[in-house]
């Protein structure tokens, strides 16, 4: 999972697909275990599944893209309440275990670095990126968001969950708290940055925990 201390351009897709691939089997339950404790990285992460999904408001046949889908357990909640998933990930075994709870979603093995499929031609009324745009550098992340803002429906909103702070300054006292843990790889999102990259955006920031929290992002 790149941390914000230096904040560069270069390569941060650290764990590639075959890293997914391996971690597939146990995420469910590492995540669990984290969240369970309240530390970093998982802390909160089932209350802001929930959040989500309240976010969302479901209603049969609203769309939503899942950017980074994992093993579908957030989609797979919005899919039992009748709204129609599109799954994006690039680990075939993510995507085989999303698969067993989203059996009629439709999921494409995509590497969002290079940003969304240009073939993606479907407007959404929620999209997501759960836990996952951590894994790209802050040109990318830029990139993503415009991009998946693109997609949304008039009102629709971007939801963005994750390991994140409203400010720089929570983002270093969080990972004094965890420094023996924390992994320097990954680029969390500040708030405060991603307002100063889209200024005529209107961004909210919920606080979940010390390190977690989700964006939304709302589309005029
Ligand atoms: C930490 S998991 C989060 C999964 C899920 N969204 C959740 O909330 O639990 C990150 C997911 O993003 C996917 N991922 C990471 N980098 C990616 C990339 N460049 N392109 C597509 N998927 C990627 C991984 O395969 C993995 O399934």
């Amino acid at each position: 999972m790149n941390n914000s201390k230096d904040t560069t351009d270069s390569e941060s897709k650290i764990m590639d697909a075959q890293g997914f691939d391996k971690w597939s089997e146990n995420y469910d339950a590492d995540v669990q275990e984290s969240d369970a404790d309240q530390r970093y990285p998982f802390a909160a992460y089932h209350q802001i599944m929930s959040r989500l999904i309240e976010l969302v408001q479901p209603a049969p046949n609203k769309l939503i893209l899942d950017v980074g889908i994992g093993t579908g357990q957030l989609s797979c909640m919005l899919a039992d309440l009748c709204c129609q998933v599109t799954g994006l990930d690039f680990s075939d075994s993510m995507l085989a275990e999303a698969r067993k709870v989203l059996p009629t979603a439709h999921l494409i093995r995509w590497d969002f670095t290079i940003g969304l499929p240009p073939d993606l031609d479907q407007y959404y009324d929620a999209v997501f990126c759960n836990y996952a745009i951590h894994h790209l550098s802050d040109t990318e992340q830029r990139e993503l968001i415009e991009q998946m803002g693109r997609h949304l429906k008039p009102e629709g909103c971007l939801l963005l969950g994750d390991v994140m702070t409203e400010t720089a300054e929570e983002m270093a006292s969080a990972m004094k708290v965890d420094e023996d843990m924390w992994d320097e790889e990954e680029n969390y999102l500040i708030a405060d940055k991603v307002r100063q990259w889209f200024p005529n955006q209107r961004i909210e920031f919920e606080r979940f925990s010390y390190c977690s929290g989700i964006i939304k992002v709302q589309r005029d």
